[in-house]
């Protein structure tokens, strides 16, 4: 906290100034000059009365906070073919992390449709990026609202390497899936990402992931992980993720954690365990999104033992999207696993948590919040356009489940750390200037299941590098985002590991 003197781009005034760092607010001003906080001087100190901005903003105690970082996301194309993020911006998220799930857009090289679930990113094979580095120069040319952070995925290496995808890789093919990684990591790439759960991936062995994952220990690069099985065997794929990690040396983070399937209702306090007793000897750490429902490609509904599912996009059938399985099934006179194949490719949306489970996992301290949006569904689950306001108006304002301080800390700080990202996440003289302005008695998602492309309601201001991306209910048109590279960044940081 300074004084500061003489003038500013922008000023804020009597903000309510939520740090990221899960303390107490305080009132207080801030001022932005180019891309960075150049002050903050809270109100019981008087302010900043000596700093004068080209524009003065008075906030009248709306909150003033880092801007929210989305850390699972499947936003690789949309950067590039839907620029202003919308979706997000309107949510206060300024920076995302992509290539999640073992799906990546680079590096690939294909000639023909992608399989299940790539082509929840890209359908056109032309879409891909055979080289990393062009892919985020393609951002830094045409660059999007937000900042983005772009991960390898397993998937995506498996697809471009492999003439055939069930089974292990041969030693051949594990070398030239790292060599494709190790340049995607030179290129700036933050880490590798699995998805084992879904076929592309699912007949790779533990070791095969071991041997990719050691390539980023040098590069201090992250894994991520879409579990095997997040259902009966979760406490297998546990052991299988905290095995990754310990045996490559990286950290490791736990996608969208959640607990699948009435048959597994209320395992979180057994998985949280194994958890935290895990993070006490490792780099581990996890994302959540506060929904009950999950959603990916509709082939995944077997196995998944949802109460039900409702159809996001069919290429076959489009005319089913956005209505439930059950219903289209019995007008085609099908079973729902015959309705299901006729419908493919397509993608569901399967209510498959217990809220007791997903309320454990969002309050647990080491929990980050990552949306897992999917921008290029027809009919979304609403966690695309609804998770940041969720969190903070749902879960922490009507449902009391955590301090408005702590669901901010969650979203900015917390994240920042565990990629890494420097001057990001925390307000701070002489860090980067990605803020959100909300109003803490409205905020709150508007997306429902029936009606999921809705912006929230008490987002006010996001500015994106010190440039204003959303004011007064709409997008400003500026797209001052970048392409954060992993040599930007500094090593993951996971305190109370090891
Ligand atoms: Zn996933
Ligand atoms: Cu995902």
């Amino acid at each position: 906290m300074g004084q500061g003197n003489g003038a500013a781009d922008t000023v804020f005034r009597n903000a309510r100034l939520v740090d990221g760092l899960g303390g107490p607010s305080r009132l207080g001003d801030l001022a932005v000059e180019d891309d960075r906080i150049t002050a903050i001087g809270e109100a019981a100190r008087g302010g900043l009365p000596k700093i004068r901005g080209g524009r003065e903003i008075d906030l009248d105690g709306k909150v003033l906070c880092p801007g929210f970082i989305d850390v699972h996301t499947h936003d690789d194309r949309a950067l590039l073919a839907d620029p202003l993020m919308t979706c997000k911006v309107s949510q206060g998220v300024t920076s995302v992390v992509t290539g999640n799930c073992g799906v990546s857009l680079a590096p690939l090289d294909i000639s023909v449709r992608p399989p299940a679930p790539m082509d929840l990113i890209c359908e056109d094979p032309k879409g891909f990026f055979a080289d990393f580095g062009d892919y985020l120069d393609a951002l830094d040319r045409d660059p999007p609202a937000t900042n983005g952070l772009a991960q390898v995925g397993h998937g995506s290496l498996r697809v471009g390497a492999m003439d055939r995808l069930d089974r292990a890789a041969s030693g051949a093919e594990i070398k030239v899936m790292r060599g494709r990684l190790e340049a995607a990591l030179e290129a700036g790439a933050i880490g590798l990402s699995t998805g084992l759960f879904y076929p592309p991936a699912r007949a790779a062995p533990t070791e095969e992931v071991i041997e990719l994952a050691k390539a980023l220990a040098g590069y201090h690069g992250l894994h991520s992980t879409h579990m095997r099985d997040e259902s009966d065997r979760i406490q297998d794929s546990l052991e299988e993720t905290f095995r990754i990690g310990r045996e490559a040396q990286v950290p490791v983070v736990i996608s969208h954690h959640k607990c699948a399937g009435m048959d597994n209702y209320g395992r979180s306090g057994e998985t949280l365990a194994l958890i935290e007793a895990a993070r006490r000897r490792q780099p581990l750490g996890l994302d959540v999104y506060p929904y009950v429902a999950s959603s990916t490609t509709l082939d995944s509904v077997r196995g998944m033992q949802a109460s039900r599912v409702i159809v996001s996009w069919s290429k076959p059938h489009p005319e089913a999207t956005g209505r439930d399985l059950d219903e289209v099934a019995a007008e085609m006179g099908l079973s729902a696993s015959d309705a299901v194949e006729a419908l493919l490719p397509a993608g569901g949306i399967f209510f498959s948590m217990d809220e007791k489970d997903v309320r454990a996992i969002l309050s647990y301290p080491h929990a980050m919040i990552g949306s897992d949006g999917l921008p290029h569904d027809v009919h979304p689950h609403p966690r695309l356009w609804g998770t940041f306001p969720r969190v903070l108006g749902h879960y922490g304002r009507e449902t009391g489940l955590f301090s408005l301080e702590e669901a901010v800390r969650k979203m900015t700080s917390l994240s920042a750390a565990r990629f890494g990202m420097k001057d990001r996440g925390v307000l701070r003289e002489g860090a980067y200037a990605d803020l959100v302005v909300f109003d803490p008695d409205t905020v709150l998602d508007a997306a429902t299941f029936d009606n999921p492309k809705q912006p929230a309601t008490g987002i006010l201001t996001v500015v994106v590098n010190g440039r204003a991306v959303w004011q007064d209910g709409q997008h400003t048109g500026a797209r001052p985002g970048r392409a954060l590279r992993r040599q930007d960044l500094d090593a993951p940081r996971f305190e109370g590991a090891g």
